[in-house]
């Protein structure tokens, strides 16, 4: 681990040294990520090539977490709420995901990077899915970095499936409603398997969750940057973990 970060640190384009220990990496950070429309408003372009340049942000910041140890890699990529968005921009958000894995992922395989997905895929275009599903069929094997896409996920809509299908299960008779505890209500989560967030990213300044893994975010440590998401770099993701390890968890009790 120690040998991978210093590689990172040294490299031609990363002038600045790492400040951050090998020994508390985040295992799991998820990333709202914010700002593509007043990024390319700023420059005076379409919404949408700020959309384009955040999916090359999110390369970047794949790399990054990899190369700094880090396990899991949550994305939020479009929420339940997108559709609300005019469908010109809708139509171009889903097909980042396949001109994303277009380019990328053979290097990602090269990387030992397992693509997940996690929302409803339902109303998901049948090109986005099936780009996501190849994906996530080819790098199943893989143990290296987890690189998961929320995608048509919310947070309420998460629990509230969760919710339903305990329900059935009591109707059926297969659990009692005193049987329910936040070990079962995990298992009925799409992150099943996936452990919490220790770190939650959002860029553009604005400082809320946005219906984004609200049972799983109860005690991750939150770090808010007002640089727009197409500008994020490895810089960016080191200053969040510097922070992240200068932090205290106590999650309720005492240091
Ligand atoms: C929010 O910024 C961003 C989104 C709704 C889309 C995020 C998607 C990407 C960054 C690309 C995803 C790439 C892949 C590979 C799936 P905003 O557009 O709402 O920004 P604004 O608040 O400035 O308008």
């Amino acid at each position: 681990m120690i040998k991978r970060i210093r590689s990172w640190w040294m490299h031609k384009d990363s002038p600045k040294p790492l400040d951050i220990t090998a020994d508390n990496i985040p295992e799991h950070v998820a990333i709202i990520m914010d700002g593509n429309g007043r990024w390319a408003k700023r420059l005076g372009l379409p919404r949408i090539v700020g959309h384009h340049n955040g999916m090359k942000a999110v390369k970047r910041a794949t790399i990054a977490a990899d190369d700094l140890g880090i396990k899991y890699l949550t994305m939020y990529a479009f929420s339940t709420e997108n559709w609300k968005r005019p469908k010109d921009e809708v139509d171009f958000l889903m097909r980042l995901p396949q001109e994303f894995l277009a380019i990328e992922l053979d290097e990602l395989i090269e990387r030992n990077v397992q693509i997940r997905m996690m929302g409803d895929k339902d109303k998901l275009p049948n090109h986005t899915l099936k780009a996501m599903e190849d994906a996530m069929e080819r790098t199943a094997g893989n143990d290296g970095l987890v690189l998961n896409f929320a995608l048509n996920y919310g947070g309420r809509k998460e629990i509230t499936d969760g919710m339903t299908l305990l329900g059935h299960e009591i109707e059926a008779g297969r659990l009692k409603a005193e049987d329910i505890n936040a070990e079962l209500i995990e298992k009925h989560l799409k992150t099943h398997g996936i452990p919490d967030p220790d770190l939650l990213i959002r860029t553009s300044g604005e400082m809320r969750i946005s219906n984004f893994m609200l049972w799983q975010l109860a005690y991750s440590e939150l770090w808010f940057t007002d640089i727009y998401w197409p500008e994020f770099n490895k810089d960016h993701l080191h200053d969040a973990v510097a922070e992240y390890q200068r932090r205290t968890r106590r999650y309720g009790g005492l240091s």
